[in-house]
This record gives C-alpha cells, structure tokens and sequence, in this order.
C-alpha cells in the first residue's frame, strides 16, 4: 500500500509521518517512511541542488528534471522494491507536488508534466494522499521557525523564500487536484491540534483498508 502527505510549507507533513508509522508498525504492517526530494544517495544530491537558497538563477525547466530525475531513482531504489515485499510505503511529497509546485506555481506545462510521469512513474500511483491543508500564512510562520531554529537549515529554503501569492497557489492547487480525484485524497484541516490530526489521518487510513478489503 503506497500512502502520500502532501500539503504546503509547514503544514506538519513530516511531524505526522512520524507518528503515523510507528502506530501502523505496531498494527502489524511493515511500514517503511520516505520523501522527495532526497531519499536516495543520488537523491540526497539532487535535494541539495534544488533547496539551495544561492540558486537563485534556476530555470523551472531545470527544477522540474531535477525533481523527476531525483523521483525516478526514488520509485526504483525505494518506493518499488518495498511494495513489491507488500510494506505500506509512507512518502512525504510525491509526484502531485510537481503537478501543484512546477505546474500551477511555476506555470510549467501540465500535458508536458503528466507525459514525464508516465515515463517515470511507469503506472505506479499512490493509493491513498493526504492533503495536510492550512492557511498559507500560519503554515510559512512555522516552516520559518523551524528554518531559523537549525544552524543549517538557512540554505534549505529556496521555497519559503517565494511571496506568500505562491504559496497560496500551491494550497488552492493542492485542493484543486483532490476535487478532481475525489476516491485517492483526503484534505485534513492541519490547523488543529497533532492528536486531532493524527486521528483523522488514522480514520482515513482505516477506512481505505476497509474499502479495499
Ligand atoms: P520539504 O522537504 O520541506 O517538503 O521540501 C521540499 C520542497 O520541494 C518543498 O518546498 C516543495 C518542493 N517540491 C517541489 O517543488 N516539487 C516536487 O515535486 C517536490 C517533491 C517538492
């Protein structure tokens, strides 16, 4: 089973994989937990290259083969072989991010997106993504926190550098593909309190077992 967090800048994607994984792990199933950018050696590379805050010049073109080619080794190296041995894979951003952040954000052709997808994908599709959504000024307030709280977290934040309209693009993106695809997203109110939201994805969890079953 392959589940997805998405959502915007601080949106709490990562605190909730967190708790997520170690309640499935003691369900009983095999969880593994990664992300994009930079979950492969090769990956972490490319993460470094796409996050740096110096990269100021980046093209959208280079950003977006950036992301796919660091996605490609991902679905190879990790993501393939852990549900081939029936693990539950927990990604933190997958390929709906370069829909929302190259495509509605950088204005980067979505036909074009969705071709490279089919190259690098070749069919693999979550089953289950979780829009952990909240409004784009709380969810930046936290993001810079965190930034400002690790000695080297300053040359990580090429995104939060953009103007708070960008953001507020990739949220109404984000909202906008799980009207599309009602039957693969939930969009949980991450503007709430860790438990709360950990119970909702839970229920979501749960009731996606159910359905399959
Ligand atoms: P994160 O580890 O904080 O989620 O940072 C990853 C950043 O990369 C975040 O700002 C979103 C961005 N991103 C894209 O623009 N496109 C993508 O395809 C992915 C996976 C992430």
């Amino acid at each position: 089973m392959f589940i997805t967090f998405e959502g915007i800048e601080g949106s709490g994607k990562t605190t909730q994989i967190e708790i997520l994984v170690p309640v499935l792990q003691a369900k009983g199933y095999e969880c593994i937990a990664t992300r994009e950018p930079g979950a492969t050696k090769i990956g972490h590379k490319i993460r470094a290259i796409l996050l740096d805050s110096a990269h100021t010049t980046m093209l959208p073109v280079t950003e977006f083969f950036l992301y796919e080619a660091d996605r490609a080794q991902h679905v190879h190296e990790v993501i393939k072989p852990a549900l081939a041995a029936n693990k539950v894979v927990v990604s933190d951003r997958f390929f709906d991010a370069t829909t929302v952040y190259q495509g509605h954000g950088r204005g980067f052709d979505l036909e074009l997106i969705q071709q490279v997808h089919g190259v690098v994908l070749g069919g693999l599709r979550p089953d289950l993504t979780l829009i952990l959504d909240l409004p784009v000024h709380v969810g930046l307030e936290r993001a810079w926190q965190r930034i400002n709280s690790q000695p080297h977290g300053l040359s990580e934040n090429r995104f939060e550098n953009e103007a708070l309209a960008f953001h507020e693009t990739i949220r109404q993106g984000y909202l906008r593909l799980a009207i599309g695809e009602p039957e693969r997203f939930r969009v949980i109110d991450a503007f709430r309190d860790q438990q709360t939201i950990h119970k909702d994805i839970a229920e979501a969890f749960e009731e996606y077992v159910a359905q399959r079953s």
